[in-house]
Parts: structure tokens; C-alpha cells; sequence
């Protein structure tokens, strides 16, 4: 008996120590995968919208963006570190539909924000845009 409760107990600890590094580790957000595929969404120009960069550059929002040098088309390697630690503040790893970042610029149809002053950049979770992000907040490297 008191062998048997012991072995549930270790039972019990192992479980314990294990879960939470596993799922640190399967949801850890890639700056790499970031950098190429989730930022250029911020500097480009998609039809009927304004770019992210424009008014989120220093903005007074948790999406805070970097300024570009003036002239420059790009983020520096440090400005892309740094907008990467401010983005990864509103997602919620793994979870792209309760993640802050995804959800309030998208269409409220699709259960996004029900105002962006920034306007509905994502009509619908199709836009290749969004999935890039949602890839992303879901582990892609
Ligand atoms: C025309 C200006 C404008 C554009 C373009 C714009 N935004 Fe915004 N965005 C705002 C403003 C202003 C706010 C803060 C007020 C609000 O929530 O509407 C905001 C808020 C946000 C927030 C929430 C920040 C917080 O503090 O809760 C996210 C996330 C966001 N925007 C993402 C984006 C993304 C991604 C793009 C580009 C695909 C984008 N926005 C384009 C103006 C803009």
C-alpha cells in the first residue's frame, strides 16, 4: 500500500515536471520565421489599406513598431529584435485565435476587434497575410 501510494506520488511529480517543458518548448515563437515572414507584412503595401508601419510606428499601443531610419526600406537586425519582443507580448503562443495581435485588426465577422482605428486589415482568416501570422503564433520556424 505504501509502496503503491509512492509510486503514484512520483507518478504525479513526473507529470508535473515534464508537461510544462514540453510545452514551452513546442511553442516557442521563431524570430527567424518572424523576421521573413510575419514583419514584411508591417512595411507592405496591401490594396485598399493603409501599411501597419505608418501608424504604428512608436505608436501609443502595445503594437509599437520601431521607427525606420529615415529613408531606409528596413528594419535593422536590432529594431527587428525589438519589434519581435513587443509583438510577442500579444499573442498567445499556440493559440492564434486568442492571440491579441491576430484578432483585433480581423474582420469581426471572423471574430476579430470590434474597432481597429486602422480599419478591418484582415477581412477574412483566408487572407495569406493573416495565416503568415497565425503560422507563426502556432510555432512555424
Ligand atoms: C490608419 C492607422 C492604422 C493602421 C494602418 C493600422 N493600425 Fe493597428 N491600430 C491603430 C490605432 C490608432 C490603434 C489603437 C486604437 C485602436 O485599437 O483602434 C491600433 C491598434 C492595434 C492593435 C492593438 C494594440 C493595443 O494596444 O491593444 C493591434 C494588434 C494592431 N493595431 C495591429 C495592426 C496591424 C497588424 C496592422 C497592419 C496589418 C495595423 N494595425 C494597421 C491604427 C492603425
Amino acid at each position: 500500500m505504501l509502496v503503491r501510494a509512492g509510486l503514484l506520488l512520483a507518478g504525479v511529480v513526473a507529470i508535473v515536471l515534464v508537461a510544462p517543458a514540453r510545452e514551452a518548448s513546442a511553442q516557442a515563437l521563431s524570430y527567424e520565421f518572424f523576421k521573413s515572414n510575419v514583419q514584411p507584412i508591417f512595411l507592405k503595401h496591401r490594396p485598399g489599406h493603409a501599411r501597419c508601419i505608418v501608424c504604428h510606428a512608436g505608436a501609443n499601443n502595445a503594437m509599437r513598431l520601431t521607427p525606420l531610419a529615415p529613408g531606409a526600406a528596413n528594419f535593422t537586425d536590432e529594431q527587428s529584435k525589438t519589434n519581435f519582443e513587443t509583438v510577442s507580448r500579444i499573442v498567445t503562443p499556440g493559440k492564434p485565435t486568442e492571440s491579441h495581435f491576430l484578432m483585433h485588426p480581423l474582420a469581426p465577422e471572423f471574430g476579430g476587434g470590434l474597432y481597429h482605428s486602422g480599419g478591418r486589415q484582415f477581412e477574412t482568416t483566408d487572407d495569406p497575410d493573416w495565416k503568415a501570422m497565425a503560422a507563426w503564433v502556432s510555432g512555424a520556424k
